[in-house]
């Protein structure tokens, strides 16, 4: 099976969000949204991949692809856990009310319907796509609780007494909300509850992810529609503090949220536990082009979420950390897979890392990537210039660099910039007396 090192890509064609995100018998498996036969987002499968440390990825066969009404035009985002030995697999199903005669892939007019499913496998890596799929949770009829189109990407947990499942959708006035489902057996789901934020956030919410943290309660949202001006794309993912109480399933948001990444690439994250019980993250990044024929898009580093003085930190996981502790004094002694540049930026310093340039004005870090993006068609979709919100904890970056993806981690995962980058060159300017520290992989 073909290998792959870090940042996840599909071996052909379009991926998207990370899916089924699991640590299951030793083994991590990692899977996502993926149209194999082109660069272009279509009716979804779900590619795999597995690793053993979250850093070596070995491609699988493609594990999830339509074969019922229900998932007729795409297996969409969905999570994974493990019972009794076995992997319980959660997604979204879309079947499209018409079919669009030019393009039987896109659906016509946004009218579909969206079933949750589940389906099962004993090794975790097959599937039985024509016998094991079950619809768990039909498309909902009523309004009054959700979307028959836009509710979608099932996430679930084992609680104290139950497992619970959790649904991104709109409500009937077009905001975006949380569904809650509660089961004993994994196969009945019982509809408990919505919530939502009282400041509308969005008209849709994709890709809920909820967990606990040593430090507090996390939810990592994906709310179409947000977009604030020169951020390109109107989707974002927003992380915040939340209280569960699995009573009622009710949930109670912080009055503040903040974006996951200052790049605003990003996006639909899904977390799991790592081999160690730390709550590590992937998301995907969102590229405007190819980054090399037929293939387009990738995933960010590994991530672990801590919350700290209430303060949700994405740092690299130790795994990462690790592969990129090889010391070199030259950039020419980088492997080609990439490099990581640390250091500490005084006021009104700036360095540029082969194009891409990254400087400190008072209590921010900015980046400006306008020399290493393409000049394409849904340029606009992108933004060229990112700041850090102000800066509590020092003005610490380690920069990890790769031939397409550029992650700043400022103050170890206080705040993150990360960026798609195209012919970026393999160089670092910066004033002669600046101290930096480079390390490859090892
Ligand atoms: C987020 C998303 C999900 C959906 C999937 C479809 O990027 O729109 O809500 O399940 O992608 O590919």
């Amino acid at each position: 099976m073909q290998k792959d090192i870090i940042h996840l890509r599909a071996p052909r064609g379009w991926i998207n969000d990370p899916n089924g995100f699991i640590y299951y018998k030793g083994t991590y498996h990692l899977f996502y949204q993926n149209f194999p036969y082109a660069p272009r987002w279509a009716t979804m499968h779900w590619g795999h991949a597995v690793s053993e440390d979250l850093v070596h990825w070995e491609h699988q066969d493609i594990a999830l692809f339509p074969t019922k009404y229900e998932d007729q035009n795409g297996c969409f985002s969905g999570s994974a856990i493990e019972h009794d030995g076995v992997m319980n697999i959660f997604y979204t199903g879309v079947h499209y009310d018409k079919i669009n005669p030019e393009d039987t892939h896109m659906c016509l007019d946004d009218e579909f319907q969206s079933a949750q499913l589940r389906i099962t496998s004993e090794d975790g890596i097959h599937f039985d796509n024509f016998r094991d799929k079950q619809v768990i949770i039909p498309a909902i009829e009523d309004a009054e609780i959700g979307d028959r189109t836009h509710t979608r990407d099932p996430k679930v947990w084992r609680g104290s007494d139950a497992w619970y499942l959790v649904l991104g959708s709109s409500t009937a006035d077009r905001k975006g909300e949380l569904l809650f489902y509660k089961s004993m057996d994994l196969e009945k789901w019982e509809f408990v509850n919505a919530a939502s934020t009282e400041e509308p956030l969005g008209w849709m919410w994709e890709c809920p992810d909820y967990f606990e943290t040593e430090g507090g309660e996390v939810l990592l949202v994906s709310p179409m529609g947000i977009g604030a001006e020169g951020t390109g794309e109107k989707n974002h993912t927003v992380c915040m503090k939340v209280r569960f109480d699995e009573q009622n399933c009710s949930m109670e948001f912080a009055k503040e949220y903040r974006y996951m990444d200052y790049g605003f690439d990003l996006y639909a994250p899904q977390s799991t536990t790592d081999a160690d019980g730390k709550r590590v993250m992937v998301a995907w990044l969102r590229m405007p082009v190819p980054f090399e024929e037929g293939r387009i898009g990738m995933y960010c580093l590994p991530r672990l979420v801590e919350v700290k003085n209430d303060h949700i930190y994405f740092k690299p996981h130790p795994n990462v950390e690790q592969l990129y502790s090889r010391r070199i004094t030259d950039i020419m002694q980088a492997d080609p897979a990439g490099y990581r540049v640390s250091l500490d930026l005084n006021d009104g310093e700036r360095i540029n890392v082969g194009g891409y340039q990254i400087w400190r004005e008072g209590n921010r870090i900015l980046t400006d990537r306008t020399d290493v993006f393409p000049a394409c068609e849904n340029r606009e979709n992108f933004c060229m210039q990112s700041k850090t919100p102000e800066l509590k904890d020092g003005f610490h970056l380690d920069v990890y660099v790769n031939r397409n993806v550029i992650e700043v981690f400022v103050n170890h995962g206080e705040y993150v910039i990360s960026h798609a980058v195209y012919g970026c060159k393999w160089q670092i300017d910066a004033a002669e007396e600046k101290q930096m520290e480079l390390y490859t992989l090892a």
